[in-house]
């Protein structure tokens, strides 16, 4: 059995008490004797909230040792230091395990370039975040030291038209033959309906799922479905 990874991206959503709301409801009983029945299973959920959220989620899964893992969604290409509004790595590892880089949404709100990219995925490292580096097509470069990559296709960004599985699975194929990566994901309009025929293909180790992700339910369905 592959290991996937089902990587929840809520980008600039949730408050506080949406995100105690959205875990009670998440942690429903299906889940929760799906986990139970599956003890062997290679699922690992990580959970991206934005930066508010970060240290209160961390005590929360800590408290009740929940399985989920948290990632950022960003990180500062600079080192700690005198740089208002930014947060650098070593800040996010006291709480997440994880960091999205290079989403399309930073690449074109925010003009972020290959080469800041590479700056995160090294300031990353350097303190033990795992990147999930998210490229649009195979020719994005990929700095050296990912591991874990989402493809997402920009047409299928929150459009609710997901790429046919086995384009996607023909792409993960050249991303892991031009690379040495090891996962690749998924990411655009996955849902729980769609999610096992992107990770039934055979290069595809996981999904990075936004506006699913956003309904516990929904995103409950996609853990178990996949
Ligand atoms: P979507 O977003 O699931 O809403 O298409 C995916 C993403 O932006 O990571």
């Amino acid at each position: 059995m592959k290991h996937l990874y089902i990587v929840a991206n809520w980008k600039a959503n949730k408050t506080s008490s949406e995100a105690h709301a959205w875990l009670i409801q998440f942690l429903n009983q299906d889940l929760i004797s799906y986990l139970h029945q599956n003890t062997q299973l290679k699922k690992t959920i990580i959970i991206c909230p934005p930066f508010t959220l970060l240290s209160e989620l961390a005590i929360l899964f800590a408290q009740y040792d929940l399985p989920l893992s948290l990632g950022a969604q960003n990180v500062s290409h600079f080192p700690e230091g005198s740089h208002t509004g930014e947060e650098s790595a070593v800040q996010l590892a006291e709480f997440a395990k994880y960091v999205i880089i290079g989403h399309s949404e930073r690449r074109e709100e925010f003009l972020e370039t290959d080469e800041l990219l590479r700056k995160k995925v090294d300031e990353s490292k350097r303190h033990m975040l795992i990147p999930i580096y998210c490229v649009r097509s195979e020719k994005d470069p990929i700095p050296d030291g990912v591991t874990i990559v989402a493809y997402e296709p920009q047409s299928a960004i929150g459009s609710g038209k997901a790429e046919l599985p086995s384009v996607a699975n023909s792409v993960a194929t050249k991303i892991k033959k031009i690379n040495k990566i090891s996962s690749v994901l998924y990411g655009g309009s996955v849902t729980p309906e769609n999610v096992h025929e992107f990770t039934s293909q055979s290069m595809i180790d996981g999904v990075l799922v936004g506006t699913a992700s956003l309904d516990p339910i929904m995103f409950s369905q996609i853990v178990v479905n996949a």
